[in-house]
């Protein structure tokens, strides 16, 4: 289609911008090349990422877009410009780190832009909106470089941000993605399993990170995945605990504290319940339901086995639960 590949190539053009801005502007290097490697980016890592820069400017980047020939409306129907009531234009991404979004081919298809303020009242993130070329439930940050190496460890680190991925493929663990601060979709799952059904989630270690660890990973088990999951201690999370600690110590980190999901959920639910006989009761039933969402009936036959265990209950209650599940469901 041409109007696809017109915003395919008006992508790859910001992308040149944002990076031309980062490596050979003056603010660009004092400000956002300054930030990257403040927060221990290496060079050839910010290349590879395509690591770019937007001035702090109202119209910088869609003047020149203009000047260059390019169209105005596939400017704002990318999000790269944004349209004021009098019809002028604005740039979206302003003094900002600029972080391109690549497909699975490699081409950009949108951009996640990162304030260099502090303010509470300025949105720490910006991102590109939905566009024909970036379906936002479709992508996962990163994939384009971690497809060889998910196929090549026969599994697949799941991040929240962008500076997650960046950090660990720089620490040398590059079979990682990002759903970029979004809960989990089932069309990132299914791309995911295409390559690896072992998938290991390394969450923020803060509330929204243990929250965000229970939910969504429901359609992972129904996938037939295998699900890991990882917390960061004090509030940490891979980015921040790469950059404090060393490569070393977060790969020992994640090799020593990954655990199954379905143990995962069943010991942080419990915690919560503590002796209370309702509550418990309430642990074992929701338990049983992500088992229950599992389509293997050996790995099924396992859990149950090992959460009678940790549950401290005989393991006929939960295949009678179990069962009671899956006759409601059919
Ligand atoms: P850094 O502070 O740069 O290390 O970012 P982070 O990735 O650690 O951010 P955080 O854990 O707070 O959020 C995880 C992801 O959620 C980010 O990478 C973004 O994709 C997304 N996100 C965070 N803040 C915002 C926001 O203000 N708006 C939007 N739309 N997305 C956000
Ligand atoms: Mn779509
Ligand atoms: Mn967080
Ligand atoms: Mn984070
Ligand atoms: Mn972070």
């Amino acid at each position: 289609q041409d109007k696809r590949e017109s915003l395919f190539a008006l992508s790859q053009w910001a992308g040149k911008y944002f990076k031309d801005q980062l490596w050979n502007s003056d603010t660009g290097k004092a400000i956002g090349l300054a930030y990257f490697k403040e927060r221990g980016y290496r060079e050839d890592i910010i290349k590879k990422f395509d690591l770019g820069y937007s001035p702090d400017q109202w119209t910088a980047m869609t003047d020149t877009a203009i000047k260059e020939g390019f169209n105005s409306e596939y400017l704002k129907e990318i999000g790269l410009s944004i349209e004021r009531d009098d019809k002028s234009f604005y740039d979206r991404f302003r003094a900002r780190v600029i972080f391109p979004i690549h497909n699975l081919t490699g081409r950009i298809i949108g951009f996640g832009g990162r304030t260099l303020k502090t303010e509470k009242s300025v949105p720490k993130y910006v991102n590109s909106p939905e566009s024909e070329i970036y379906h936002k439930s479709d992508v996962l940050y990163g994939l384009n470089f971690a497809k060889k190496p998910i196929l090549d460890n026969d599994s697949c680190y799941l991040v929240e941000g962008y500076a997650d991925v960046i950090s660990m493929h720089q620490a040398g663990v590059e079979n990682v993605v990002s759903s970029s601060g979004t809960s989990l979709t089932t069309g990132q799952i299914k791309l995911i399993s295409r390559y690896t059904k072992n998938i290991v989630i390394l969450y923020d270690g803060d509330a929204a990170g243990i929250k965000a660890s229970l939910r969504g990973t429901d359609m992972l088990l129904e996938e037939g995945l295998n699900v890991k999951v990882l917390l960061f201690p004090d509030g940490n999370d891979p980015d921040s605990y790469v950059q404090k600690y060393g490569s070393d110590a977060f790969k020992n980190y994640i090799a020593e504290h990954q655990e199954d999901f379905v143990f995962y959920k069943t010991n942080i639910l419990l915690k919560d319940a503590k002796n209370d006989p309702i509550k418990r009761a309430e642990v074992i039933r929701e338990v049983v339901q992500s088992i229950a969402l599992i389509p293997d009936e050996i790995k099924v036959s396992v859990y149950i086995r090992q959460c009678s265990g940790l549950l401290d209950i005989e393991e006929r209650v939960l295949l009678s639960e179990l069962n009671k599940i899956r006759i409601g469901k059919s």
